[in-house]
């Protein structure tokens, strides 16, 4: 039997022209994007940087969910919605991030493993009361050009994925499962193409093994793309074909949308790459975006933290989503980037 409910918020996440803001950044690391534009990371600083993205007029109809830290799901705006409530009734659906993050494997040295399982049922139930739909729980995949990962490092991480995902279904919660290949180092687009196409193999045999359904949940991969070292950098055609192959290869049809992530690339170049893609479909799954650096960074370096330069940032921002929204229809030209 198919969970309807869960197959029906999946499918509205990725309703046309939609995708996912990624905005669950820790403290530590939304400290880190605060550091770049000397904005001092305080509980009240971070409220209204959220706020000003989730106000944004217009973004509702090219976002379809939004995915939260803990701390900002227990937020509200300035007159006191709650931001969950606040996104509800805008029509995107509020999502939390439950990882607790990805700690070095033990006797793996450089690979990494996600924690966060401990107690992971008793948090799904709270934040599903807190108004949390969807969840998103991520796996970092070191890759060198030789021998990492090891195929013990993607066999745990899939586990886990599949362990956490099994979870958020039990509590009629959409799993995001997010297994991140990363784009640091200097290894090629093949290989990228080879070890991604192992981690998504294994991570669909873990969900299936552990009985989660494909129509209820989204996946968010990396695109292949080479290492930013990489000396050979590759055109947009030549990652969309490679990255649809991978896809086309390991994800079941049943999977109603794949949701990449932009680690580490350009907005500008995560939106060419999604464009690209989508020009090679039709394609079995909605195939979108859930970005946190390819939309927000743009919006960062127009709001500095000034009051003064909130309309900006949200114009930005707008654009951002837009541009996002018309590169799932495979419509995006770069000369839209300066048009006004
Ligand atoms: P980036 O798009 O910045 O990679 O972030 C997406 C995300 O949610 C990583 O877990």
């Amino acid at each position: 039997m198919i969970n309807d409910n869960l197959s029906s918020v999946a499918k509205s996440i990725v309703a046309k022209h939609k995708g996912v803001l990624a905005a669950d950044e820790s403290s530590p690391t939304i400290k880190k994007r605060f550091d770049t534009i000397n904005v001092t990371s305080t509980e009240e600083s971070r409220r209204r940087y959220r706020e000003i993205l989730f106000s944004t007029e217009g973004i509702e109809n090219y976002i379809g969910g939004v995915i939260l830290f803990d701390e900002t799901l227990r937020q509200a705006t300035q007159d006191g919605t709650p931001f969950a409530e606040l996104l509800s009734s805008r029509g995107m659906v509020p999502g939390i991030k439950v990882d607790k993050g990805a700690k070095p494997l033990a006797l793996f040295p450089e690979e990494k493993i996600t924690e966060g399982l401990d107690g992971l049922r008793e948090r799904l139930t709270e934040y599903r009361q807190l108004g949390a739909r969807f969840a998103k729980w991520r796996a970092v995949i070191e890759i060198n050009e030789h021998d990492i990962p090891t195929r013990f490092s993607i066999r745990a991480n899939a586990h886990g994925l599949a362990r956490y995902a099994a979870l958020c279904q039990e509590l009629d919660i959409v799993p995001i499962v997010e297994p991140e290949v990363l784009m640091d180092g200097a290894h090629s687009i093949e290989r990228c193409e080879v070890v991604t196409s192992m981690v998504i193999e294994e991570v669909f045999a873990e969900l299936d093994a552990q009985r989660v359904q494909f129509e209820g949940m989204l996946l968010k991969p990396n695109m292949i793309i080479p290492g930013m070292k990489c000396v050979r950098q590759e055109s947009a055609q030549r990652i969309a074909e490679a990255t649809i192959r991978c896809m086309t290869r390991y994800v079941p049809a049943a999977v109603p949308g794949i949701v990449f992530l932009s680690g580490g690339q350009s907005a500008e170049d995560a939106t060419e790459h999604l464009n690209a893609i989508n020009i090679l479909g039709p394609h079995p799954w909605q195939v979108s975006f859930s970005y946190g650096r390819a939309l927000q960074a743009p919006v960062l370096a127009a709001w500095k933290g000034q009051e003064s330069n909130v309309d900006a940032a949200q114009k930005t921002f707008l654009k951002r989503c837009q541009l996002n929204g018309i590169a799932r229809e495979g419509k995006y030209v770069r000369a839209m980037e300066t048009a006004n």
